[in-house]
């Protein structure tokens, strides 16, 4: 098989970062979004393509009234080359250039695979790092970027639907070869009807994943009031976690092993009884 990364690298000087999941509403474009803002913190040049091309909210959530959308990529494709696509995106004041999705869902039709595969390329030309929000589940749409991804955050959280389907789409990743590329990521990790965060990876079937803590008036503010947590509560646990998670993505570093939460003393004391 092709490694469709490698030749991404020797071809572009970007890398390309696809955030997916089983479920709408556990938290992607929270994460992708956030993410985009560490990376480019970081000192990166980085694109932020709504890839949920259907339902897509990036521009929403970050409280962009963007002129181009998808739309004007699609209508100039003949066209198009890294310079005019950069002419298409919106500036997010943090630096990021966003590619919003379609303005109506049935223009998702649109994006054909031969769009889908050039609209890449030249983004992976002109930027450092390009971060695709997706939406919920695996389509045709999804799976070609995720067949040329670099690097793979496929988002779960506790519940026991997001978690027998995330082991789904982990074994659609070992069938296709991805598995390597792909990392586990529990939002919400901290939420009190979690089941245990070991118990979780033994479902899985894997050693560690990326954690971020549940917090719901941070990450409200950044998706509804757009005001992403990594600019405007920098200091919070779930902006560390992503700032963390960031690091971990641009060393290579393995990701921190898990240190399950302490239980306090009253939950202690209450399950004695
Ligand atoms: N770590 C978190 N702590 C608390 N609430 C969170 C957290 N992450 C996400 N949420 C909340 O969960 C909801 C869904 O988040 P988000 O839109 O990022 O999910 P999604 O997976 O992109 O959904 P969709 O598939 O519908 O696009 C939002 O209301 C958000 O505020
Ligand atoms: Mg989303």
């Amino acid at each position: 098989m092709v490694d469709q990364a490698a030749m991404n690298s020797k071809r572009n000087k970007g890398e390309l970062i696809v955030v997916c999941g089983a479920k709408g509403g556990i938290g992607k474009t929270l994460i992708s979004i956030n993410l985009a803002i560490a990376l480019q913190k970081n000192r990166k040049q980085v694109a932020l393509w709504d890839g949920d091309f259907q339902f897509g909210d990036v521009d929403i959530s970050l409280n962009l009234q963007p002129t181009f959308t998808m739309e004007e990529v699609i209508e100039s494709m003949d066209s198009l080359d890294q310079y005019s696509l950069e002419s298409l995106m919106t500036v997010h004041e943090s630096g990021v250039a966003v590619l919003p999705a379609p303005r109506r869902p049935e223009f998702a039709d649109l994006v054909t695979p031969a769009i889908l595969t050039k609209t890449l390329n030249l983004l992976l030309e002109r930027y450092e790092r390009v971060v695709v929000d997706t939406g919920a589940g695996i389509t045709e749409q999804s799976l070609s970027l995720l067949e040329q991804a670099d690097q793979i955050l496929l988002v779960t959280t506790s519940g026991l639907s997001p978690v027998k389907h995330t082991k789904s789409i982990l074994e659609i990743f070992d069938a296709l070869e991805l598995r390597e590329r792909v990392r586990v990521v529990i939002n919400r990790s901290t939420m009190e009807s979690m089941a245990p965060i070991e118990k979780i990876l033994e479902t899985l079937q894997i050693d560690t994943a990326y954690t971020v803590p549940n917090n719901f008036s941070v990450a409200h503010a950044s998706l509804d009031e757009g005001r992403p947590l990594t600019l405007y509560k920098s200091k919070s646990d779930v902006a560390r976690a992503i700032f963390k998670m960031a690091e971990t993505m641009e060393t290579g570093a393995p990701i921190d092993p898990i240190v399950p939460p302490k239980t306090s003393f009253f939950k202690k004391h209450s399950l004695k009884h």
